[in-house]
């Protein structure tokens, strides 16, 4: 079964067509990030526009590799959460194109579509696992028993850590998206004058905090401006390696309370070069399979989505054409998907 995957709840378009049995994908990806650069931030309004601009020639590009538009079986689109008007570019182009073709529709969850992403690769995580989501708009730790049978052990009670990493670099100049920036900095040192707080890991639970660092990256930042390039990195290390060792310290905790041995991580932060290392040394010491995407689908993209999509096609779950988008989507509140 080949399955379009569209993709438009923030600032990436992304399209792309996963085929079920062969595994080969076809995508496109666009990043809208040099147009909201100048405003520091992503611009709802623009990034509609953005996604109504680009997502129809580069579906166009794609059917022509594939043989033409009678080659796809079924579309998958991101329902939600995310940017109301940009989810709702991609939702009606799927539901425009499944309406004329009479094809099969999904509307799928963005924060799934992370989840699933490491399976893109030959690596299948055994279940049960706890996945990490670490994204700009979600932290969450998650008890996967089966595909699409979640639930939430911890999520972020205030900023999500991408958000926290994006935030934390913009009061320190560099520029949006300042996730990547952010760690190449840090990176750029191997050791740091300051200590940053491990929020929430004194006390029991899984659940995360991530505005105090922020907060204490801006309390340094004003106590030393204006910065030269050292302190940059050395603040940007210090803050790094907080993230990561709280992160760590939870999934760890996760593991034990779970008694799981496979660890799935995925969303954007998970492209962390850091992370990766802190949790891959993890995994050799508690004996655990710790499994993350390829580096390309980590952050929004169109093949997680179609492969989301299709793992739930394949069982014949599809929507009722009048199905609205979704700002808020709990993952809970999904359909197993049959084993
Ligand atoms: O999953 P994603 O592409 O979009 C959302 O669903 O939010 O994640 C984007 C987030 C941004 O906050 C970005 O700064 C962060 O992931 N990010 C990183 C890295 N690469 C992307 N944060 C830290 N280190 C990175 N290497
Ligand atoms: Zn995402």
């Amino acid at each position: 079964m080949k399955v379009l995957g569209i993709e438009s709840s923030c600032d990436e378009t992304g399209i792309a067509v996963y085929d079920s049995d062969s595994g080969q994908i076809w995508q496109r990806l666009y990043s809208q990030v040099a147009k909201h650069r100048e405003y520091g931030g992503v611009v709802p309004e623009l990034a509609s526009r953005d996604h109504v601009v680009k997502a129809a020639p580069m579906l166009g590009e794609i059917l022509d590799e594939i043989g033409g538009i009678d080659a796809i079986d079924a579309i998958a689109y991101t329902r939600g959460p995310g940017l109301i008007g940009a989810l709702m570019v991609g939702a009606n182009l799927a539901h425009g194109l499944a309406w004329a073709l009479d094809k099969p529709l999904l509307g799928v969850h963005h924060m799934e579509g992370h989840l699933l992403a490491p399976m893109l690769a030959d690596e299948q995580p055994e279940l049960p696992f706890v996945a990490l989501l670490v994204s700009g708009g979600h932290t969450l730790l998650v008890d996967v028993r089966m595909l699409g049978d979640y639930r939430i052990l911890g999520e972020s009670l205030d900023d999500a850590v991408g958000e926290a990493f994006d935030k934390t670099a913009k009061l320190m100049d560099l520029p949006y998206p300042g996730g990547p920036e952010l760690a190449a900095l840090a990176d750029s040192v191997t050791q740091s004058r300051f200590e940053f707080p491990r929020p929430m890991t004194k006390r029991p639970g899984l659940d995360f905090s991530f505005s105090g660092l922020k907060t204490a990256a801006l309390n340094i930042v004003k106590q030393h401006a204006p910065l030269d390039d050292r302190l940059r990195a050395e603040i940007a290390f210090a803050f790094q390696q907080a993230v990561v060792d709280t992160l760590c310290i939870k999934c760890k905790r996760a593991l034990e309370e779970t008694g799981y041995r496979n660890l799935v991580v995925a969303g954007g932060v998970g492209a962390n070069r850091r992370l990766r290392q802190v949790l891959d040394k993890l995994g050799q010491v508690q004996g655990t399979r710790i499994h993350f995407p390829a580096l390309e689908y980590c952050t929004d993209n169109g093949a997680m989505i179609a492969y989301a999509g299709a793992l739930r096609l394949l069982h014949g779950q599809v929507d009722d054409p009048a199905c609205d988008v979704l700002a808020r989507w709990s993952l809970e509140t999904l359909p197993v998907i049959p084993a």
